[in-house]
């Protein structure tokens, strides 16, 4: 057989029903706030926003942040922000918007680096988690779903910048690499 690309984990049609999920509960949870920023997580975060952000009937904006981890070689595990949002966000509600919790060291640090700002409130919403590789404490407060120990693609995740814009979650093989 042909190879026909990444096996399916989750199908649009899963996705889509999921995200419309999540929009749902976060517009009825702050639907008494005035505004609410969403910051994304570059780069995995961008098909996922775009979608999350578009099912919410409250009033939002939309703000990005970029991290990086140093090179194994100097500290591991080491993370550093690479671009930081435009908006000030004392003061402000702010929801984290993830791809995926791997170690959750980024969501750990973005979580460290943003409560030191003073926003108004502070929570995440994230697609995906890998519960058997957590290192670090996070807490989620919008999870899509929790998946095996498996690199997955698609969606805006990527191996090696590839596959982002596969419409569906997929299991990267071997034989897709
Ligand atoms: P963590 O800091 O270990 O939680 O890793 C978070 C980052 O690693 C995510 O934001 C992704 O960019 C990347 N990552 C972890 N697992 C996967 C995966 O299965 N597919 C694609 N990217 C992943
Ligand atoms: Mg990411």
């Amino acid at each position: 057989m042909p190879q026909t690309g990444p096996a399916v984990l989750f199908t649009e049609a899963v996705i889509r029903k999921r995200v419309r999920e999540l929009g749902r509960r976060i517009s009825k949870d702050y639907a008494a706030v005035d505004e609410l920023v969403l910051v994304g997580i570059l780069r995995g975060c961008y098909i996922f926003l775009a979608d999350l952000s578009r099912c919410l009937t409250i009033p939002r904006r939309i703000d990005f942040m970029a991290v990086s981890s140093y090179g194994q070689k100097t500290t591991p595990g080491a993370l550093r922000l690479i671009m930081d949002t435009r908006t000030d966000i004392t003061g402000k509600h702010i929801l984290i918007v993830e791809d995926i919790v791997d170690t959750g060291r980024t969501m750990h640090f973005l979580q460290e680096t943003l409560s030191a700002r003073k926003p108004a409130s502070l929570k995440s919403c994230v697609f995906l988690r890998k519960p058997d590789r957590l290192e670090k404490e996070v807490h989620i407060d919008y999870l899509g779903f929790d998946i095996p120990d498996l690199w997955v693609v698609g969606y805006g995740l990527d191996y090696a910048d590839r596959y982002r814009a596969l419409p569906y979650i997929g299991i990267l093989e071997t034989g897709d690499v």
